[in-house]
């Protein structure tokens, strides 16, 4: 193998220490229960056909997951999460729906309990951007992924966001996100460093793209604001930001009630871009 690029990971191996930022309180379950594979993976659906075998990796509540389990029907699609709480969701979201070739089960992205070159695709969604060690994460998906698979990851820009119009609480917003997910030395800005990250795991073809989350009818701007306005206040970004001691009660409250005085604005416009690769095995 030819000599690998510099990498900004942390070089923590396994780290079973790492912090998830967002945790898994109602508002932050309401918002990842509303992706799709169509709002979420379009870019991976056109190499997904019947029969193939899918795995999920920090799968969440699932309904994305559960989407890949129609697509590939009748191939196996197994979701994992490091949180017990939210596989026991997704798995009850996969019985509600009859499809019986879903399962979920907890598992750690660093260290799959799964034989090498199993799976045809290998999926990540707004899970590198958490890691330590985003880099391992990626060497392990592709130990589990078959020679000529799919690694397929997507992750949210954080700097890369912008909106309209400019409150400076959702100014403060974005630098106490930063300041918090890199307390975790997690990466916010994760979606412009696919393709390094990529590279540093061996990956030698990556097919990068970039898509964007709109939020601009009131009903989209309603429902993002609604669902940071109560991030920012009850979830454990919230105790996180507190316990590390970079804002206090009434800031959050602050940053909140901007976040609802933005939802309100009729000229309400916020862009998330992320980026996406398609890495063969
Ligand atoms: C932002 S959520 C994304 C959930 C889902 N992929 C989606 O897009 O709706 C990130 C998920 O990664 C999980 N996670 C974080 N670290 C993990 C690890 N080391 N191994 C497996 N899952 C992990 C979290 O518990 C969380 O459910």
């Amino acid at each position: 193998m030819s000599e690998q690029p510099s990498t900004e990971s942390t070089g923590n191996t396994g780290n079973q220490g790492d912090v998830y930022t967002h945790g898994h309180h109602e508002s932050v379950l309401r918002s990842h229960t509303s992706r799709t594979a169509q709002n979420s993976a379009a870019y991976l659906i056109p190499h997904l056909g019947h029969g193939l075998s899918v795995l999920d990796v920090g799968s969440g509540p699932g309904t994305i997951t559960s989407d890949f389990a129609r697509l590939v029907a009748p191939g196996p699609v197994l979701g994992l999460d490091r949180a017990p709480e939210v596989v026991a969701a997704a798995t009850a979201l996969a019985r509600e729906q009859h499809l019986a070739n879903l399962s979920f089960d907890t598992g750690d992205i660093y260290n799959l309990d799964l034989p090498d070159d199993s799976f045809d695709v290998v999926h990540a969604h707004q899970v590198l951007q958490h890691l330590t060690d985003p880099v391992e994460a990626l060497r392990e998906m592709r130990r589990v992924a078959k020679p000529g698979g799919i690694v397929a990851v997507r992750d949210a820009d954080f700097h890369g966001m912008s909106w309209y119009p400019q409150l400076p609480e959702l100014d403060e917003w974005m630098e106490l996100y930063q300041k918090v997910a890199r307390h975790n030395q997690a990466e916010p800005d994760a979606g412009r460093r696919l393709l390094h990250w990529a590279r540093a795991a061996g990956f030698t073809d990556v097919t990068p793209s970039t898509a964007s989350w709109l939020y601009a009818t009131p009903e989209q701007r309603a429902w993002l604001a609604g669902v940071w306005a109560d991030r920012v206040v009850g979830s454990a970004f919230a105790e996180q930001a507190t316990a590390y001691g970079f804002a206090d009660k009434a800031t959050l409250e602050r940053i909140s009630a901007g976040w609802r005085a933005w939802g309100a604005s009729p000229d309400g416009w916020f862009v998330m871009p992320n980026g996406e690769i398609i890495a063969r095995a």
